[in-house]
């Protein structure tokens, strides 16, 4: 039966009011990222992974990525590591955080990572991964559920006997990006495993990779019988896309939507790194807005080159005046500042 994308699901207890759901992408997932998908369909979003080890030893820009905003829920935090008792306690500080929901990463293939054991090497350590999920399922009170890869070698199915027994270690819902941790990005995702999945798991499955229509979307859904699609790379700048997916809204933004919503991303991305983190931050995302044939090539680089944020929407609002009024009546209709954040516990803070 074909699943309707905007139809409300369950993760355990928690309502996910669509059947798209916002990719976690380390150096993009900021929480303007998330509000803006949130606004456009989904009905769910992630944080980027998070250090356990960073939780842990109070690094405080990994405690950071902790800082959930109201408006952003439901929301999954993503965590990383590879010692049980470690993500554990990173678990319950996710939880006091105001998470709906803790997810596992079992999938970066990024060397940073794996060589520590987290990521996709947890695929090739069945025993350890559920030990994982048993000791922060037992931990908190939310859900927890765990994003793989299908295994690290090209061709493995090495996802496929482990998914079971991370549900009976406590996974409330498994995603799965169906490339090995070799392919990093490159080939595509073979969503016949994914379809291999849901048929050995009583879990929601989520299928991520290479969704990026509606078209895809629904012949991924109908092919596997995934209960969501997840979206990463297609929403990069361009939110629409996610709008596209739900309600097959093919029509491009105009210019001056598209300078507004990345005015209203860069001034929430300073508000949440500060203006000096932002600065480099958000120039990959110049182009992922711009781009599609929406601006010149031009002003992309002109404006990477330009040295503050203030520049940046100077010109912008140059090169769509219009911009100013659509973004007005953007910000009159979210919450603002302060009163959209969630107040980390003092706990987190040990008290400081
Ligand atoms: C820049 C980037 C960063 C990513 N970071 C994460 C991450 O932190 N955690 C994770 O589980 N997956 C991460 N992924 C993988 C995505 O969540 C997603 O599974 C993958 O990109 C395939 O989906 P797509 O084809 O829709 O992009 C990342 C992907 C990209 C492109």
């Amino acid at each position: 039966m074909q699943v309707n994308l905007h139809d409300a699901w369950h993760i355990g207890p928690v309502e996910i009011p669509s059947r798209l759901v916002l990719a976690p992408m380390a150096g993009v997932s900021v929480q303007a990222f998330r509000r803006q998908g949130r606004r456009f369909g989904a009905g769910l979003v992630c944080s980027e992974m998070v250090s356990c080890a960073g939780l842990h030893h109070g690094n405080e820009r990994t405690l950071g990525y902790l800082r959930i905003a109201a408006d952003e829920r439901p929301l999954a935090v993503q965590i990383f590591g590879s010692e049980p008792s470690v993500m554990a306690e990173a678990a319950v500080m996710v939880e006091q955080a105001g998470a709906d929901i803790v997810d596992i990463n079992f999938g970066c293939p990024v060397k940073k990572v794996t060589k520590t054991g987290a990521g996709a090497t947890l695929l090739d350590e069945p025993d350890r991964a559920c030990r994982v999920v048993e000791a922060v399922a037992l931990a908190v009170s939310v859900p927890v559920t765990v994003k793989l890869r299908r295994g690290l070698e090209n061709g493995s199915r090495a996802c496929l006997s482990l998914a079971p027994r991370l549900v009976e270690a406590g996974a409330a819902s498994l995603t799965l990006h169906p490339r090995s941790a070799k392919q990093m990005y490159t080939g595509s995702a073979d969503h016949t495993l994914t379809a291999d999945l849901v048929s050995l798991v009583d879990v929601p499955v989520v299928a991520s990779g290479d969704i990026t229509s509606r078209v895809r979307a629904e012949s991924v859904l109908a092919m596997t019988g995934a209960a969501a699609v997840m979206v990463g790379r297609a929403a990069q700048g361009n939110p629409w896309g996610l709008r596209e997916i739900l309600d097959g809204e093919t029509a491009e933004p105009s210019r001056e939507e598209v300078v507004a919503e990345l005015i209203l991303f860069m001034r929430e991305t300073v508000r949440e790194l500060g203006e000096h983190r932002a600065t480099g931050f958000l120039k990959k995302f110049y182009g992922w807005y711009l781009g599609r044939g929406r601006f010149p090539r031009a002003l992309k680089a002109e404006l990477t080159q330009l040295p503050a944020i203030a520049d940046v929407e100077a010109r912008l609002l140059a090169a769509a005046p219009g911009a100013r009024f659509v973004l007005a009546r953007l910000e009159e209709t979210l919450p603002q500042g302060e009163e959209v954040l969630l107040d980390l516990p003092i706990s987190i803070y040990g008290g400081g």
